[in-house]
């Protein structure tokens, strides 16, 4: 082996290493995780190789992150860039860690850390669902256009609707595989409620 392909090597060892730690420690953070749901996911989730395949480095993507999020810190483009390999490699969700509110219903200050920026986007882990029917009722401050997505734990969509401009949204869809699912909401106005509970509750 050349020296030349030793020092390659070392360095993909080591930008592994560093880039691995804040991945499978489990500490990204919650800004990093809604970043990526709400405006990443959307091109990215279905990048499910089941290995590592990266052209670039998260140095050289940087330009593309702040293209769609304006300028940002190293730690987010390194947070950001490890979501991306979570996606490639594990094909689901990063375990985002949530306390969910009593009866699900999560109401202003349950959502203050969840959006993006005021009204670009929502990401809300939903928690455990059991198979069968569900309503998801969304209030929002003003009339909102958009869209809104619930996806289980390897981003199968159970619901996928465009909002036209509506205060209020009542959706019904099926859970047909137990686990976690989470909400998106893409959208120009701030979610004020959101509810879910099982149908004809
Ligand atoms: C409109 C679609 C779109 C959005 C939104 C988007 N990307 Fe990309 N991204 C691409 C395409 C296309 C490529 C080049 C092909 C590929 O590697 O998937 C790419 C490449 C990348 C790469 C390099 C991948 C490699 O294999 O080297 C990274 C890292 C990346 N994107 C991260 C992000 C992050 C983080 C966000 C959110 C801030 C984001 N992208 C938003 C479409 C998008």
């Amino acid at each position: 082996m050349s020296s030349r392909l030793h020092e390659s090597c070392a360095v993909a060892v080591l930008s592994c290493a560093l880039l691995s730690a804040p991945a499978w420690a489990g500490d990204i953070s919650r800004a990093s995780a809604v970043r990526f749901y709400t405006v990443c996911a959307s091109c990215h989730e279905a990048e499910c190789s089941g290995r590592l395949s990266f052209r670039t480095e998260a140095a050289a993507a940087q330009g593309h992150m702040e293209r769609y999020l304006g300028p940002l810190a190293w730690i987010d483009v390194e947070e950001l860039f490890a979501l991306l390999r979570h996606t490639k490699e594990r094909c689901d969700y990063y375990p985002v860690s949530a306390t969910l509110p009593p009866d699900r219903r999560w109401q202003a200050g349950d959502l203050a850390g969840w959006h993006v920026a005021r009204g670009i986007g929502y990401f809300l882990p939903l928690g455990d669902l059991a198979p069968g029917p569900y309503r998801l009722q969304l209030a929002f401050a003003s009339k909102a256009q958009g869209h809104l997505k619930v996806s289980g734990k390897r981003f199968e969509p159970v619901a996928d609707e465009a909002l036209c401009p509506q205060q209020q949204a009542d959706i019904a869809f099926v859970v047909t595989d137990r686990g976690a699912h989470y909400l998106t909401v893409t959208g120009q106005s701030q979610l004020v409620e959101v509810t879910l509970h099982p149908a004809g509750r």
